[in-house]
């Protein structure tokens, strides 16, 4: 089997599946390794200390279930199967399966050439997405700023006075659709984040919110690998070599239902999203974030 097929799609040599409540109330040790805390949004401002916990080592994924109304979420997938808001659209490289609604840094062009007008345009359509219920930037960032003592999470700011980066990008998974195993801090690798690292602490954690579930599959798979905010390397990459051999990993599987967030310290575990099972797409808005070098907010990005 060759390391390629491993990382994408080889089972690891065991998998705890979770199911929500598995680690509702206190922090668990899902699989014997991923500390994990799981709450209703409306408890959130109850767990002040959840990012204080994360960037710690001492939690690795927090779960907030109920982050917007199920109504509202299938209002808004509905928009999305349309496009209603008039969402650019940008694509994953082809085997994977997928798209974005907004420009995700990592495939960007390095000089990103119109990305801030892109980003700009892509804000203001993002904010009518669950109208008239707040958009996803005001209505996570706050949730998310009460699990850190209420410090900000917003767009990370650009070089020029008022650019912003996309807070997040949408992404639709498509039957087949996968994302092989990867850490997620080998993006500050990448050209195009040569101003964003400037700006960012290096431990980088992710949020996805769940905004509709595949049939089967489609699930966010966790390994017990982990590796130091200052080891990056590029492992997603088709020409890497010396990959991890995930058959000889335990792994926690995450299947969200709709209206469920996880933060994962994703900079530092090794995952990968399973291939999608069935015709229905897989929806979520997936973000990255980390400190600003001053302390003084959490930036994001899509
Ligand atoms: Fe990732």
């Amino acid at each position: 089997m060759s390391a390629r097929q491993s990382s994408a799609t080889a089972p690891a040599a065991r998998t705890f599946a979770w199911v929500p409540g598995s680690c509702a109330g206190e922090a668990q040790a899902l699989g014997g390794f991923l500390r994990a805390l799981e709450l209703p949004a409306s408890d959130a401002g109850r767990h002040a200390d959840a990012f204080e916990r994360l960037r710690a080592g001492d939690l690795q994924a927090i779960l907030v279930h109920g982050v917007y109304p199920r109504a509202a979420l299938s209002r808004a997938v509905d928009r999305l199967e349309r496009n209603e808001p008039g969402f650019l659209q940008t694509w994953f490289p082809e085997r994977f399966r997928a798209w974005f609604y907004g420009r995700n840094l990592n495939l960007a062009d390095p000089a990103l050439p119109g990305y801030f007008d892109e980003a700009a345009r892509f804000q203001g359509q993002l904010e009518t997405l669950f109208a008239p219920l707040p958009g996803i930037e005001s209505h996570v960032g706050r949730l998310l700023a009460s699990l850190d003592r209420g410090r900000p999470f917003v767009a990370a700011p650009g070089e020029q006075p008022g650019a912003r980066y996309m807070f997040t990008t949408l992404r639709a998974h498509l039957e087949g659709g996968f994302i092989p195993a990867h850490f997620d801090n080998e993006q500050r690798l990448r050209e195009s984040f040569r101003h964003l690292r400037s700006v960012v602490e290096l431990h980088t954690t992710s949020f996805v919110l769940a905004l509709s579930m595949a049939e089967a599959g489609g699930a966010l798979e966790v390994f017990d690998l982990s590796v130091a905010p200052e080891e990056a390397r590029l492992i997603s990459d088709d020409r890497a070599r010396d990959k991890p051999d995930v058959t000889r990993l335990a792994s926690v599987s995450f299947r969200l239902p709709p209206g469920t967030l996880i933060v994962l310290d994703s900079g530092r575990l090794l995952h990968r999203l399973t291939p999608v099972v069935g015709a229905g797409k897989r929806w979520s808005a997936c973000s990255f974030m980390a400190l600003a070098r001053d302390g003084a907010a959490t930036y994001c990005w899509g």
